[in-house]
């Protein structure tokens, strides 16, 4: 029998603000056509206050641990995947063990952009799959508001806020079949954050210059998702001996409509094989699957039996891909 990981839990937060094109527009100089017609975002959710990553993750932690009916104790693994930790150091994924009360697990954080709640997907099933552990928690979590330079519209129309969660365990039947990691560090300066690292360390020259924001060609960020989103996908089902018309729904990273389209068109997929929600919550970084996940769940495009196929790109640049199987309900 083929041992694999399989997701029996989901859960997502967004915080309740609600930014729309309509506020940035008497922020910056744009326009709801130009956002909608060009990305394909309405709106955003945006943290008030004191509100940290790790809080976003909890509340989505705890909804998977409920769906899938496991206590937090008996998580053997939590990965946090973010860019914006409550701190450089310690992970993320430490805070949130603590206050979910899983004394048991293991932790890490994970960056890979956008693409790190994929990538984690892919390290936790490892683990589950050499019998290591049973039960694993992948965060993506992100208060990208915190880094987003509100005077600079070529970014900061893009982002917003939110957490998703997903509780894997093990399966002998379906699960996760396959996965497909890249990364290409000579795109690293078109999407990063210069500042507050050991190249640049926090003083009052990085934060005159807006060093402790996102900064993005976002050309070539498009061009290089354009060819990888629907490479990946094509590459991790020939992985998993399966064709683009095995598939019954892509999960893409939600970033620009215009990219999920050119995935899309690349696998043959008709729009109903496609989920987007992007104009709701616009792109949340490593957050962004996991909410279409739960999403695409609770309106029930997704049975057992499914062939899913999630597929993201970030900041590294990197890439990122799974398929399976969906089983929630078998478990070892
Ligand atoms: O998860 C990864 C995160 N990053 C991304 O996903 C970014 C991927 N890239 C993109 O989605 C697109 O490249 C953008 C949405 C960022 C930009 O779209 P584009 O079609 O590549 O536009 P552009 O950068 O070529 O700019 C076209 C025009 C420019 O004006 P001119 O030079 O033609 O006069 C920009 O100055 O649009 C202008 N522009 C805006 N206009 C109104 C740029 N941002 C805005 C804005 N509102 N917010």
């Amino acid at each position: 029998m083929v041992r694999r990981a399989t997701i029996t839990g989901l859960g997502k937060y967004v915080p309740p603000k609600v930014l729309t094109n309509f506020d940035l527009e008497k922020m910056v100089d744009t326009t709801d056509e130009w956002i909608t017609r060009r990305v394909g975002i309405k709106e955003r959710h945006i943290v008030e206050g004191e509100m940290t990553s790790s809080e976003m993750g909890i509340e989505a932690a705890r909804k998977a641990l409920d769906m899938s009916g496991l206590s937090a104790e008996k998580l053997d693994l939590i990965i946090v995947a973010t860019v914006t930790p409550d701190m450089l150091f310690p992970a993320t994924a430490c805070i949130l063990q603590e206050k979910l009360g899983a004394v048991g697990a293991a932790t890490f954080d994970l960056e890979a952009g956008c693409s790190g709640f994929v990538y984690g997907l892919a390290v936790a099933a490892q683990f589950i799959e050499t019998g290591m552990y049973a039960n694993a928690l992948v965060v993506g979590s992100e208060t990208l508001s915190k880094i987003t330079d509100w005077e600079d519209r070529d970014t900061c129309v893009l982002f917003g806020d939110g957490a998703g969660a997903a509780v894997l365990q093990a399966t002998e039947q379906g699960g996760m079949l396959a996965f497909e990691l890249g990364s290409d560090g000579s795109g690293a300066k078109s999407l990063y954050l210069p500042g507050g690292g050991s190249l640049n360390p926090s003083n009052q020259k990085t934060i005159a210059e807006k060093q402790h924001f996102i900064k993005m060609e976002g050309n070539q960020v498009f061009k290089f998702a354009v060819k990888t989103m629907g490479q990946a996908s094509l590459d991790v089902l020939a992985k998993a001996g399966l064709l683009p018309e095995d598939v019954d729904l892509l999960i893409p990273h939600q970033a620009n409509t215009r990219i999920i389209e050119a995935a899309a068109k690349r696998l043959n997929l008709p729009g109903e094989k496609v989920f987007v929600n992007l104009a709701k919550y616009g792109n949340t970084s490593s957050a962004s699957v996991p909410i279409a996940l739960l999403e695409a769940h609770q309106r029930e495009l997704i049975k057992n039996g499914d062939i899913i196929v999630l597929v993201a790109f970030g900041a590294g640049l990197t890439w990122a891909s799974t398929v399976m199987e969906w089983n929630e309900g078998v478990k070892t």
